[in-house]
């Protein structure tokens, strides 16, 4: 097959695609987009994937910034490019707003038949999957939006001013998830099922994460920048906010999981998107932290996941 034949063959197969699998493609391609830079150099990646703490620079012994090393072309017009693009790293407080006034959006569409959701609906159920009850739709609505509002409320409450900047594709990276999060809530859903259990299951899971991800936000918020977090979870855990999000977004996989399966497809997608992301950052997370605080610092804990990383 040819180029042109590859690229009516991509395009007729995306015309067919149902709203779930669309929304599986995008989480699928940014995890793979993520990966694709974390195998970068080390230097190239440090310039692309850093933020927050991890880009402070250490000061060398006599107190001044540390030189920069030579750089040969490439590496020095990725440093002038995310040099020229950086944005604060407060603006994360913009992905809630949008998260929110993106389940406030869906839950107008459900309640007036909208013809959004209606047109989602049509092209989901035409391709007669399995599908989750209203209940376990309306439950996985409101993690995401108990989630939302309380990152809001974080960012208005607890946390601090700060310099510290990120790219602005991390920023684009995490609107086109949020925008894709809250579609993918109700694209598995319509038919009636049994579905108590999941989401009996999935509830207090979700109450965990969710407390205890303030609590490390908390915490976070209330050392001096930039110093060892050691209080709580994090005598265990790197980044167990990190381990936070990502129990928060498997809870909701198993509460929006349709009929004769235990977790939703779609909701997978987006937890491999964030635990490639937020895996790649807390690796960054434990390699500042040893340099600056001492190996000593980050020994015997896991990065995110527990026997895994
Ligand atoms: N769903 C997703 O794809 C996704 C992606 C990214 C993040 N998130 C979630 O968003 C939340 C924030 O993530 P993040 O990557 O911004 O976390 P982070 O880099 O750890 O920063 C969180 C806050 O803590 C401060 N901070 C971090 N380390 C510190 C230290 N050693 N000493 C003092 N202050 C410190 C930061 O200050 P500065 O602002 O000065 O750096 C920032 O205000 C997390 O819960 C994460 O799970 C989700």
């Amino acid at each position: 097959m040819g180029w042109d034949g590859h690229w009516q063959y991509l395009l007729t197969t995306l015309s067919h695609a149902t709203p779930a699998e669309c929304c599986q493609a995008v989480f699928l391609l940014s995890a793979a987009g993520v990966l694709a830079v974390a195998v970068l150099p080390h230097d190239a990646k440090t310039l692309l994937v850093d933020y927050g703490a991890r880009k402070a620079r250490k000061p060398s012994a006599d107190g001044r910034p540390q030189e920069v090393p030579n750089r040969g072309w490439l590496l020095s017009l990725i440093d002038t490019v995310t040099c020229w693009s950086q944005v604060p790293h407060s603006w994360f407080s913009s992905f809630y707003v949008v998260s929110l006034a993106c389940s406030v959006f869906w839950l107008v569409q459900y309640l007036c038949d909208g013809a959004v959701l209606r047109c989602v609906a049509d092209s989901q159920a035409a391709a007669s999957q399995r599908s989750a009850t209203l209940g376990q739709v309306a439950l996985g609505w409101f993690m995401m939006f108990l989630q939302s509002a309380r990152r809001e409320f974080e960012h208005w409450t607890i946390i601090k001013p700060s310099k510290s900047t990120m790219w602005v594709v991390h920023w684009l990276l995490g609107f086109l998830f949020y925008f894709t999060i809250n579609l993918s809530v109700w694209v598995e859903g319509s038919h009636d099922a049994q579905s108590l259990l999941k989401m009996a299951a999935a509830t207090p899971v979700f109450l965990f994460a969710w407390i205890n991800q303030y609590w490390c936000h908390k915490h976070l918020a209330e050392l001096k920048k930039y110093s060892l977090p050691t209080a709580g979870m994090f005598r265990h855990y790197i980044c167990p906010h990190y381990t936070c999000e990502c129990l928060l977004y498997l809870s909701i996989a198993i509460a929006t999981a349709p009929r004769g399966v235990w977790l939703n497809r779609t909701m997978v997608c987006a937890l491999l998107f964030v635990a490639t992301n937020l895996g790649v950052t807390a690796a960054g997370t434990r390699k500042w932290y040893g340099e600056t605080f001492g190996i000593g610092s980050v020994a015997n804990k896991w990065n995110m996941i527990p026997f895994i990383f």
